[in-house]
Formats: structure tokens, sequence, C-alpha cells
């Protein structure tokens, strides 16, 4: 009797280089409704970081199967140029979820970049898509690895943030979300998710806070909030300094017109750029005279400056590194 064929391991697919999170701009997130195909030209010519054509919340569910394969076509046969194409699947525990990730990575393939999970509970929802896509990326011979961002913006998923950052080398960014997460949390707000009441300082500053934090401990981005309120630029304006003043890396843009506002808001200033090489030159110079600490104009400047000042100096590189990269060409990683 012959034996039964054996499994050679040996003969899987070599795994995709798992080394490195790449550093890529996120100032910029912006959403298109996935069922939508006339908006779809517009986003792509867009200047976002990242685009993701939404499954979710902005397709009706009648709407999000069809949608999918609108959103594959369209990040497969559009100009992207630099911007980062991403999908938002829907949540694992709905009837969608499998579908979302095996039907547009089978037919976007490498012409997507990043799956946006929402609702993100436990770090177990973070593996689950981890799995499905290492599966996914093994069959279909993928060169290119997809990353994840995930939501949070269920209680559940806040308490659990620290896991979830931690969940996969896949995960490249952590976006808070207010509207579900407000709703999660039985808050009373209005549609720009801000308390219906004048409420003592931030409301949502404890969330935002706790968000960035876990981000920031394991390494990943921290991405803010929806403002649904496109027509109230300064305030967008307001909201994103302040996020990028607590470590944020950028926001989500419900409209076009957002874009260009969080760019800016996200992009260090001339000022800060010319303060931190300041600072590293003075740190240096003091450095190689057996000092640890130097004052520029007038103030003291330790090692704790220098941390501050490569931050700015890094985050103003890659954004000239965008800035250089014209619509036609990828950005690298
Ligand atoms: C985003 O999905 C939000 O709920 O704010
Ligand atoms: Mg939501």
């Amino acid at each position: 009797m012959a034996r039964p064929a054996r499994l050679d391991r040996s003969a899987r697919p070599a795994r995709l280089d798992r080394s490195a999170r790449p550093a890529r701009p996120r100032r910029s997130e912006l959403a298109t409704p996935a069922s939508n195909e006339w908006m779809f030209a517009k986003a792509a010519a867009s200047d976002a970081d990242l685009v993701f054509l939404d499954l979710e919340d902005a397709c009706a569910p009648a709407e999000r199967e069809a949608a999918r394969g609108k959103a594959a076509e369209a990040l497969r046969e559009l100009d992207w140029g630099r911007t980062l194409r991403a999908i938002r699947m829907n949540a694992i525990d709905t009837r969608w979820a499998y579908g979302d990730v095996i039907e547009t990575v089978t037919e976007a393939r490498e012409a997507l970049d990043v799956i946006i999970v929402p609702k993100v509970r436990r770090a177990r929802d973070v593996w689950w898509v981890d799995t499905l896509l290492t599966q996914l990326e093994e069959t279909l011979g993928l060169t290119k690895r997809i990353a994840l961002e995930v939501l949070i913006e269920e209680t559940e998923g806040l308490e659990n943030v620290g896991e979830i950052a931690r969940a996969s080398d896949r995960l490249e960014a952590i976006i808070f979300g207010a509207g579900d997460f407000s709703a999660s949390q039985g808050a009373r707000v209005d549609t720009n998710f801000d308390p219906v009441v004048d409420y003592p300082g931030d409301m949502w500053h404890y969330a935002r806070a706790r968000v960035v934090v876990a981000a920031r401990s394991a390494g990943v981005d921290a991405i803010d909030a929806p403002f649904p309120n496109f027509r109230d630029p300064e305030a967008y304006r307001i909201a994103s300094e302040r996020a990028a003043a607590m470590g944020y890396v950028g926001k989500w843009a419900i409209h076009p017109s957002q874009v260009e506002l969080a760019n800016t808001a996200f992009a260090p200033t001339q000022d800060e750029i010319e303060h931190a090489r300041r600072v590293v030159a003075a740190y240096r110079e003091a450095e190689a005279t057996g000092r640890g600490a130097t004052s520029v104009d007038g103030m003291l400047v330790d090692a704790a400056h220098l941390r501050h000042a490569e931050t700015v100096t890094r985050t103003a590189e890659l954004v000239n590194r965008t800035a250089e990269l014209v619509k036609g060409s990828a950005v690298a990683g």
C-alpha cells in the first residue's frame, strides 16, 4: 500500500521579511467609501499620506460585498503615487470580515499596503487577521507584506490597548476612533463627538493619552480621530495641533479639504526644525568637551533635549522625503 504523501514543510515558500517596521508618513489618513467609485479618482489624486477605501461604516450593509471588488480595482488601476493604499475591513465579529480580507487581498495583491481593522477589542482580534494574511501571502506568492492599523473605539479595546499594540509585528499604527468610542462609553456627545454639556477640560483626554502611550511603548504610530465637521477648518486645525502636541503623528480626514490641514499640523514648523538643529549642534559641541549639558538661548540643554530635537529632525526628514516624491512614485518601505 502506498504511503500517504507527507507534508514537506521545507517546500513552504520563504516567509517575507518581518524584521523592521518601515518609517512611513501618516500625517493624513483620508477616508473614502468603497461603494462610491466616483470619489476614488479625487482620493487617489489627493496629497494624503494614506487613503483608505472603507468597506465598513461608510458603506451601506447591502453594498459591503460588492464594494470589495470596486476597492480592489481602484487600488490596482489608479495612480496613487506616493500615497499608501489601504482598506478598512469590517470588524472580525461580523460576517463580512473573512471575505473582506480574502477578496481584496486576492484581487488587489501588491496594490494593497495596509488593512485597517476596526473595533478591535483584544490581541486575538489582531492575530486572526495576521494569520489570515500570512496564509494569503504564501498562497498568492506576494512579494510585499501587508501592514495593519487598528482602531481603538470600544471601551474593551482601550482596556486592552497595551496587549493590542504588541499583538503583531505587522501593526504600524493605532487610531483613536472617537465616534464609536463615545458610543461604546455611553457618552452624551454631538455629531462632532464633543460633549453636549460644557465639560470642564477635554472629555477624550484620558482615551487619547492611553492610546498614544500604548502606541509609543510598542513602537507604532498613534493617529487621531475623525472630525466630522468638515466645514470648520479652524477647529480641525486646532484639534490636529493638540493631537500633535500629545505625540500623535497624524489624523483622519473625512473630507479631502482636511488633508492639507493635517499635513501641515503634523509636520514640524521651520522654527522647530531650526531650533532642533541648534540644540543638536550645541549638545554635540558640549559632549566633545566632556560636558553633558549646555545652554541654548539661555535655557538648559541636556540629553532629554537632544531626544526631543532628534524626534523633530527625524519627522522633518520623513516629511521632506515625502515632499520630494512626485505622483507616480511610491514611498520606500
Ligand atoms: C471611527 O471609525 C470612529 O468611530 O471614530
Ligand atoms: Mg468607528
